[in-house]
């Protein structure tokens, strides 16, 4: 009785359609929360876009987004949001290195893996990051001092240099690099260290600010800017107050390779970009990809780039250039 009851039910089931829906559940969604820095620079927008180009529905994504605003605690508590909301990665661009071991413990002890992107984290426990995708910064300054070392020999040059945030992997590799510079080379003379945050609006009231103090305006050989949104504030700050930025004055290096940046570097203005590449968003996926098939990703994955000056920038570049 009870078997004939059954097949009764299941042919029940098959007619309003039950069965069929009961068999082909929806498809999960991974869920992935993610907190950005902010929207400080192009660099950081072309970010947000690539990760927001690749965590979709159609892709399986739900994407849970949180822009910082350039604070640390916002991050903090963004991913104590995650942890309640339960999500099944954690994301994160840091902001600055230190003062992440409290908050990513209570994540590992969730059970959320934590991938980070762009930035790293100083940890003691190794084990609270699942992986990390971004440049390698430090290189990137080195190339920088290497093409100032090829350019200006042992010519005495005096530079101004426009850090990054403060704290951020990407300031202490790119201020890493110039300081090994500055020691090797005695006659590079260091006029000022000023702290630009990565934004065309510090960046152009602090170059304003140091160039209002001199009655004679001073001889500058190179202003080494740690992005390319600082690059375009000091260039407004420096042909304000009569600089030539080009060849035949000042050397503005940059970091990012933005396309306005290559089009200033095209037109001389900035002397040498060194690419950062934003693009991080297909890496990323892939790693979150390898930890849904059990695998082990490894520990970090830098992307490729690039160095150019003037000669390189041709419109068959521009035209490839996708930020
Ligand atoms: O950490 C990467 C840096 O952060 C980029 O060079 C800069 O533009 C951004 O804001």
């Amino acid at each position: 009785m009870k078997k004939v009851l059954c097949v009764l039910l299941a042919l029940l089931l098959t007619m309003t359609g039950c069965a069929r829906q009961a068999a082909e559940p929806e498809e999960e969604l991974i869920v992935v929360g993610m907190s950005q820095v902010g929207a400080e620079s192009d660099w950081r927008v072309a970010n947000t876009e690539s990760m927001r180009r690749e965590f979709t529905e159609e892709k399986g994504y739900r994407l849970l987004f949180e822009d910082a605003r350039q604070k640390q605690e916002n991050q903090i508590s963004a991913i104590r949001r995650f942890i309640q909301q339960r999500v099944d990665y954690i994301v994160v661009m840091p902001i600055g290195e230190t003062g992440w071991d409290s908050v990513l413990q209570e994540a590992k002890k969730a059970g959320i893996p934590v991938i980070l992107v762009d930035r790293t984290v100083d940890v003691e426990d190794e084990s609270l990051i699942a992986a990390r995708v971004g440049a390698d910064f430090y290189g990137e300054g080195r190339k920088a001092v290497a093409w100032m070392e090829q350019t200006f020999g042992a010519e005495p040059i005096r530079i101004v240099h426009i850090q990054g945030t403060l704290g951020a992997t990407s300031q202490l590799g790119r201020t890493a690099a110039l300081e090994e510079g500055l020691a090797r080379n005695e006659s590079w003379e260091l006029l000022a260290q000023l702290d630009g945050d990565y934004t065309q609006a510090k960046s152009y009231e602090l170059m304003s600010d140091y160039l209002s103090q001199f009655p004679v305006r001073p001889k500058i050989d190179v202003v080494y800017c740690e992005n390319d949104n600082e690059a375009y504030g000091a260039i407004e700050a420096l042909e304000e107050n009569g600089y030539i930025c080009g060849p035949e004055g000042v050397a503005v290096i940059s970091f990012d390779a933005a396309i306005d940046a290559l089009l200033y570097c095209r037109e001389g203005k900035i002397a040498l970009e060194v690419e950062c590449n934003p693009l991080l968003g297909p890496l990323a996926e892939s790693v979150i990809r390898s930890l849904e098939a059990g695998q082990t990703p490894e520990k970090n994955y830098y992307v490729d780039e690039q160095v150019f000056l003037p000669g390189d920038i041709t419109d068959e570049l521009l035209g490839t250039r996708e930020y």
